[in-house]
C-alpha cells in the first residue's frame, strides 16, 4: 500500500478561501478589520521566516497586520511595554510573540502578559485551562490544523488509538487533552511517549494515528508502525541547504519507507506547517469578532 498524502497546503488553501470571504464580510457588513501584531525577539532564521510568512499571510486574507523586530538584547522590560501597548491598542485584536525567546527572557511571564482575549496562540494559562475544560477559547495553532486535517480527510478518530511522541506545551501536551475531548476529531484513546517513556515502539506499534512531535529528523521508521497507520508529522528540522540557499527540510518520519505501510501521511514540507499559519489567521479573525460583540 502506498499511503494517501494529506496535503496542508490544499487544506490551508481551502480554510484560507474560507476566511477571506469572513474577513470581506466582517469589514462591509460591520466595518471590522481583523487586526494581528507578531513580534520577533532576535534573528533566529527559522523564527525570521515564521513570522514573515504570517504577515504575509495575514496581508494576503486582508487582515491587518504589523510586524515587530526587536533586536536580541533587548530587555523583558521593553518586550512587556510592547505588549502592555498592544493590549491596549483597539486595531489590534491578535498578538503572537515569536518562540523561542532569547535565554535572558522568561517566557512565562511574556506569555502571561498578553490579554487572553488576544491571545490568537492559545498559550496564555487562561486559554489552556478553558481548552481543557472544553470551552469556547482560542485553541493552539497547530494542534487545531492537526484537528482539521485529520477532520478535511476523513479519517476516524473515534475509538482510535492515537499516540503521540513528544511533550511539549505547543504541541504535545494540547495535542493529547484535544484528541481525548468530545469533540469533532476527538474521542480517541490517547497515549502521549516522551523521553522518559520505557518502550516507544510498543506504543507506535499499535497507534492507528502516529503524531510525531519532538524535532529528530527521520526518527520514525517503517518497521515501528503498523500497516494501515496514519501519520502526522509535526517535525520541522532543518537537514542542509540547497545550492539556492534553500533550507533543505526534513520530517520527523522517514517519509520514504513509512509512506509504503501508511494508510495517510502529512509530508515535509506541505503538510502541518501551512494549517499552523492558517490557524492564527483564523484565530485573528475569532478574537476580531468577540471583540466587537460578533461572537
Ligand atoms: N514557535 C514555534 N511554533 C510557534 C507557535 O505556534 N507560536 C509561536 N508564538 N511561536 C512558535
Amino acid at each position: 500500500m502506498s499511503a494517501k498524502i494529506i496535503s496542508g497546503v490544499e487544506i490551508a488553501k481551502a480554510i484560507r478561501k474560507e476566511l477571506k470571504e469572513e474577513v470581506e464580510e466582517l469589514k462591509a457588513k460591520h466595518n471590522v478589520v481583523p487586526g494581528l501584531v507578531t513580534i520577533l525577539v532576535g534573528e533566529d532564521p527559522a523564527s525570521v521566516s515564521y513570522v514573515t510568512a504570517k504577515s504575509k499571510t495575514a496581508h494576503a486574507l486582508g487582515i491587518y497586520s504589523e510586524q515587530v523586530d526587536m533586536s536580541a538584547d533587548t530587555t523583558e522590560k521593553e518586550l512587556l511595554d510592547q505588549i502592555d501597548k498592544f493590549n491596549k491598542d483597539n486595531k489590534i485584536h491578535g498578538i503572537l510573540v515569536q518562540l523561542p525567546l532569547p535565554k535572558h527572557i522568561d517566557e512565562g511571564k511574556v506569555l502571561y502578559a498578553i490579554d487572553p482575549d488576544k491571545d490568537v496562540d492559545g498559550f496564555h494559562p487562561v486559554n489552556v485551562g478553558k481548552m481543557v475544560l472544553g470551552e469556547r477559547c482560542f485553541l493552539p495553532c497547530t494542534p487545531h490544523g492537526i484537528l482539521q486535517m485529520l477532520q478535511r480527510s476523513g479519517v476516524e478518530t473515534s475509538g482510535a488509538e492515537v499516540v503521540i511522541l513528544g511533550r511539549s506545551n505547543i504541541v504535545g501536551k494540547p495535542m493529547a487533552n484535544l484528541m481525548l475531548q468530545k469533540r469533532a476529531a476527538g474521542n480517541a484513546t490517547v497515549t502521549l511517549c516522551h523521553t522518559r517513556t520505557k518502550d516507544t515502539d510498543f506504543h507506535t506499534k499499535r497507534a492507528d494515528i502516529l503524531i510525531a512531535a519532538v524535532g529528530v529528523p527521520n526518527l520514525v521508521k517503517a518497521d515501528q508502525v503498523k500497516e494501515g497507520v496514519v501519520i502526522i508529522d509535526v517535525g520541522v528540522n532543518r537537514v542542509g541547504m540547497s545550492e539556492s540557499g534553500k533550507a533543505i527540510l526534513a520530517g520527523d518520519v522517514d517519509f520514504e519507507s513509512v509512506k509504503e505501510k501508511a494508510s495517510f501521511i502529512t509530508p515535509v514540507p506541505g503538510g502541518v506547517g501551512p494549517m499552523t499559519i492558517t490557524m492564527l489567521m483564523k484565530n485573528t479573525v475569532q478574537a476580531a469578532k468577540q471583540a466587537t460583540g460578533l461572537l
